[in-house]
């Protein structure tokens, strides 16, 4: 069901705002996202709740470190029971393999290509001199093959990813804009309708829910627009 495959990211600082967000929510779709913030405010009491609360959860801490302490990380957010995790897929592939080897059939090991912060001049700055969507197809390619389960990927990232792998790999797609919200700092923006059409599995929606003074019919409308 297309209602199921909205994430709504939980970008804010209180467990309480999370969970009035979740309460409010959680009749129209099942999935949250905990990112850096929360995480980094609240611990996995958070992770907790949400998952008592009857919902899924998108981890979205980026790991980024020496393979065995991916390793582990995954290890300790598998106890959560969160159904996605990111890491960094330019971690590169020992520390890919251990994340893989480390996680259970039922978490999905989502890796980050390149940050939609990133431009070129950025990636020459620390060395390297590829087109952007030329790094983000090798590292794509080095998680498939090391047997990530899905991606990251910005909604103009999505044609060429699918045309790559095919339906093998789930892409998850943040910076998603209906046309009456503001693109805020999100540059390269579709709609919902467009992502899915162009081949998303998930959609990552933040602050055009959140950040409306009606969170609820910010998201009624999404799921109208989508023919959920
Ligand atoms: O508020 P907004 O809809 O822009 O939120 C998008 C969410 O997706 C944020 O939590 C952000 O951290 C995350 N994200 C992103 N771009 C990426 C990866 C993650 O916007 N490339």
């Amino acid at each position: 069901m297309t209602k199921n495959k909205i994430i709504v990211a939980l970008d804010v600082a209180t467990k309480k705002e999370a969970l009035d967000l979740v309460d409010q929510l959680g009749e129209q779709i099942s999935f949250f996202k905990v990112g850096l913030q929360l995480y980094t405010a609240e611990g996995p009491e958070i992770v907790r709740a949400i998952r008592a609360a009857g919902a899924n959860v998108f981890l979205d801490l980026k790991l980024h470190d020496i393979p065995n302490t991916v390793a582990n990380a995954v290890r300790s957010a598998a106890e959560l029971a969160v159904q996605m995790l990111t890491f960094h897929l330019c971690g590169g592939e020992e520390m890919i393999r251990a994340a893989v080897s480390a996680k259970p059939r039922e978490l999905s090991l989502l890796g980050v290509t390149v940050l939609t912060s990133v431009d070129e001049q950025t990636l020459r700055k620390i060395g390297i001199p590829d087109k952007i969507d030329d790094h983000v197809l090798r590292l794509a390619k080095l998680g498939a093959e090391t047997g990530v389960d899905g991606l990251v990927a910005s909604p103009h990232e999505l044609k060429m990813l699918r045309a790559q792998f095919g339906t093998k790999i789930k892409l998850v797609v943040p910076g998603v804009r209906p046309t009456w919200s503001e693109a805020g700092d999100q540059k390269r923006v579709m709609t919902p309708r467009e992502a899915f059409d162009a081949g998303a599995d998930y959609l990552v929606i933040g602050r055009p829910i959140i950040a409306q003074p009606r969170p609820r019919e910010a998201l009624a409308q999404i799921l109208a627009e989508i023919g959920a």
